[in-house]
């Protein structure tokens, strides 16, 4: 069962719940604040625990205490503030830690105090109490079966609890519920989820959030001439499919957004086949889509005065007597034709002909995100995503949109001196180039279809999957990026 979050503006330590959460300020001391109520119900013990492990409120600290029926919350969690001005991003932070303590403890329920003064503080909290309670469970049967579940939140204030407040929390709800979904789509296993399963799930959510939603089957994919879409889905089985999510504002809009994903259901390289060890985690090859699902629908709850369009190209990567092979040449929705060298390139080539299909669109802007390469990872690492811009402006605006949402991101250069590289001698261009650069040349390859909109590609390869928890993450799907989007949305003035 889904957590529901609601608004309370009691005291904490009054509030009937499993946990309560509360973050504490560096330098505090038995003597004062929530400690100092704590010693006063729970006793000698408290001072004992508080010196036990030297809990003074510094960040990442934490501290728990069982009332034993001395207070009306079961348990109370302490984290550790630390010292300066709380943002909202640490209150995300604070609010998933005390759900996933809360998950850990069996409970059922939580409640987490927005600390003083901090802005948009009652979304996030919002936010990170579904986001820090989120399970997958699915597929477990029998045992497995999780016999709890978290599924009341509490975000408490210290003001009223008034109308904005509650549609804060409201739209918090919302957004995490989304990104749930995205974390959802990378989890579902690649047998379940297939690029028309894919486009099931959007137009679900399209049809649940008032989004129209369009799907090109394969009859409409050759039609059209997203010819590499067909190829890089032409040795498997399932069908590919190319999604539209479209959202639009009630008013006149600002202006047309554009986010489009990578919708790999599975990765297997194709005939330039990846090895086995480690390949399962190709189910998460479509992060960059799931991202996009959810965005549009955080945006429907959102309703900023701008439309947005979601493209989402899905296809499988699989070895085949039908598969396309290195050598093979297609042309393009763009025209132009593409050399294929490696068929584990596949993202690039997906990418193309959405992007191609973004910039007919006519948007003030383009985003595309995607599980696009290792070589990404090996730069930045498992848990911050690279991007790419031909827009020193529009990049400005990505790192800012990415800091304010509390998601790593971080600039790399589109070489050009690594551009010759996709030179080829028998198409058009080819759509690998060396080793070296890997991640860079990826994106060169993608800015040939942009022509001259602004645009920015997000390689989320590393992030969009995690090993093990952290942050405001789960392990496995982690929805890295729609935060970040939201943001530069909302931010949008035209
Ligand atoms: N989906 C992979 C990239 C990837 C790697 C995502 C690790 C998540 C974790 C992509 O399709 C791929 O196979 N890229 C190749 C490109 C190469 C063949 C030029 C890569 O990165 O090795
Ligand atoms: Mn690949
Ligand atoms: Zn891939």
């Amino acid at each position: 069962m889904p957590i529901k979050v609601n608004l309370a503006s009691s005291d904490p330590l009054s509030i009937a719940v499993d946990v309560v959460v509360i973050g504490v300020p560096e330098g505090a001391s038995t003597g004062e604040g929530v400690l100092a109520r704590l010693a006063e119900a729970l006793g000698e013990s408290v001072a004992h625990q508080v010196k036990r492990d030297d809990f003074t409120g510094k960040k990442d600290q934490s501290i728990d205490f069982v009332t034993n029926g001395a207070l009306k919350p079961g348990r109370v969690l302490l984290l550790g503030l630390g010292s300066g001005k709380v943002s909202d991003v640490e209150c995300r932070l604070l609010a998933a830690k005390g759900a996933r303590f809360a998950n850990g403890v069996r409970a059922e329920s939580v409640a987490v105090v927005v600390p003083p003064g901090v802005e948009r503080g009652e979304r996030a909290a919002a936010e990170g109490l579904v986001l820090g309670a989120y399970r997958f469970t699915r597929y477990f049967t029998g045992d497995r079966v999780p016999k709890f579940g978290l599924s009341r939140g509490t975000v408490v204030i210290e003001g009223k609890a008034g109308k904005a407040a509650r549609d804060a929390v409201a739209l918090g709800q919302q957004v995490g519920d989304a990104i749930c979904v995205a974390r959802d789509l990378v989890n579902e296993p690649p047998n379940e989820l297939y690029p028309e399963a894919l486009a099931r799930v959007a137009a679900d959510v399209g049809k649940q959030h008032g989004l129209k939603v369009t799907v090109f089957d394969k009859a409409a994919l050759i039609k059209r001439g997203m010819k590499l879409i067909m190829a890089v889905g032409q040795g498997s089985a399932r069908e590919p499919r190319l999604i539209h999510m479209v959202y639009a504002p009630a008013g006149k809009p600002k202006g047309k957004l554009a986010f489009v994903g990578k919708g790999l259901t599975f990765d297997s390289g194709g005939l330039c086949i990846k090895p086995a060890p480690g390949m399962e985690e190709m189910k998460g090859d479509m992060g960059g889509a799931a991202n996009v699902v959810a965005l549009m629908a955080a945006v429907a709850a959102a309703k900023p005065n701008v439309e947005v369009h979601g493209i989402i190209g899905s296809a499988e990567n699989m070895p085949d007597g039908a598969a396309y092979r290195p050598g093979d040449i297609f042309g393009s929705l763009d025209g132009r034709t593409v050399e294929i060298i490696n068929t584990d390139a596949e993202g690039r080539l997906v990418l193309a002909d959405c992007l191609a299909y973004a910039r007919a669109l006519k948007p003030d802007f383009i985003v595309d995100n995607a599980t696009l390469t290792g070589a990404c990872v090996v730069a930045l690492g498992p848990t911050v995503s690279g991007f790419f811009s031909n827009r020193e402006e529009l990049a400005e605006r990505m790192r800012s949109a990415a800091k304010a949402a509390g998601e790593s991101m971080w600039q790399l250069p589109l070489a050009e001196e690594l551009r010759e590289g996709l030179k080829s001698d028998w198409a058009d261009i080819k759509h690998t180039a060396d080793r070296w650069g890997g991640a860079i040349t990826a994106a060169l390859f993608l800015r040939e279809f942009v022509g001259d909109v602004p645009w920015v590609h997000v390689d989320i390869a590393g992030p969009s999957m995690a090993s093990k928890p952290y942050g405001i993450v789960s392990k496995g799907g982690t929805g890295h990026g729609v935060l970040t989007f939201l943001r530069l949305i909302e931010g949008f003035t035209g």
